[in-house]
């Protein structure tokens, strides 16, 4: 015989005990299986209903209404549960994926380029406005190209002038650091049918000590024009052009007579420094006939001019430098100037 009041006090329990549990509960799988105990086809709720049938008729109604209750009462805390731990675990899910917006990188710092790769880029810019293409050649030479095809013989005085740095390979004095970009003027006809317009930008060696004014490893400028009636007013035209474009109407130019054994008649370069003085940077002339010859080019048909620049000093003269060891010092107070 089922009692009233124990069915009615264990239902009382059950909600009890289930607040607790549920209270407990840390994740939607113990919520749900929660529900299963609490609510379901084993619960105490629905066998209470089962037991119903064996009370009297007069109790039937209250117990039904407890049942119902607890039932009820059951329903919300298992919802309310539920949205908590769902709750709880969105919150966590956030936390982890969380963005500080406010977070601010340091800018990194920006370099630039050396006065040397600015100096050289330009004048790459301005040759090759005025239609020249860029060729280029090896650090180390033999003395066929550094001196020989350019008409320096082994007993010429001029080999002493260019301070060479010899490598140690082959026979002695045959492999050099070379000592100015002329000898790309020889590969560049030896590869190439005129006419030629050429430009060779590199670095060049000679055993001179640093000063303001030199560097043992240095950059140079090399042009190469090959044509049919080329004279020496087209040398100086290109020239004074060149240094227009470079540093301005303003600059004064004016060729020196000179002597290079590769070019017949030589000069030097000279430009005009604010205060009056002339500063010499280039050395320049037409192809002397012999490099024509040793490079299979028939001076009778082709006639060519030649110079050749020192780009560092170029850089001294854009950027008004004191000292050209500035440009190898990697001073970054100097260096963020520019
Ligand atoms: N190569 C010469 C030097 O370094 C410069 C030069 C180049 C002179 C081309 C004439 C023609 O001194």
């Amino acid at each position: 015989m089922t009692d009233a009041a124990s069915l009615t006090a264990e239902l009382d329990q059950v909600v009890a005990a289930a607040r607790e549990q549920l209270a407990d509960a840390k994740d939607p799988e113990t919520v749900a299986s929660l529900d299963q105990a609490l609510l379901g086809k084993t619960s105490a709720v629905v066998s209470a209903k089962k037991q119903l049938g064996g009370l009297a008729p007069e109790e039937r109604k209250s117990v039904g209404q407890a049942i119902n209750d607890a039932r009820v009462a059951l329903t919300e805390l298992v919802d309310q549960a539920r949205v908590r731990v769902a709750d709880q675990a969105r919150a966590e899910r956030v936390a982890a994926e969380r963005l500080d917006l406010t977070e601010r990188l340091e800018p990194l710092p920006r370099g630039s380029l050396h006065l040397n790769t600015q100096a050289r880029d330009r004048l790459e810019d301005v040759f090759t406005g005025m239609g020249f293409t860029i060729a280029e050649g090896p650090e180390v030479e033999t003395a066929w190209y550094n001196f020989e095809a350019l008409n320096i013989p082994e007993w010429h005085p001029a080999r002493g002038s260019f301070d060479t740095i010899f490598v140690n390979l082959g026979e002695p004095e045959e492999v050099m650091l070379r000592s100015h970009t002329s000898p790309v003027q020889i590969r560049t006809m030896e590869n190439q049918e005129p006419p030629i317009y050429i430009v060779a930008p590199g670095r060049t060696f000679r055993t001179d000590t640093a000063d303001a004014t030199h560097l043992p490893a240095f950059n140079q400028i090399e042009g190469l024009v090959i044509d049919r009636g080329i004279t020496l007013g087209d040398l100086a035209g290109t020239m004074q052009e060149f240094v227009h474009a470079f540093f301005g109407r303003e600059v004064k130019t004016r060729l020196r007579p000179s002597y290079f054994p590769f070019t017949e008649p030589s000069a030097e370069f000279d430009i005009s420094r604010p205060d009056g003085s002339w500063l010499e940077l280039a050395g320049c002339g037409m192809v002397h006939p012999n490099v024509l010859r040793n490079c299979g080019i028939d001076p009778e048909i082709w006639q060519g001019f030649a110079f050749g620049f020192g780009i560092d000093r170029l850089a001294v003269m854009r950027y008004e430098l004191d000292d050209i060891r500035e440009l190898v010092n990697n001073d970054v107070r100097f260096l963020r100037q520019f």
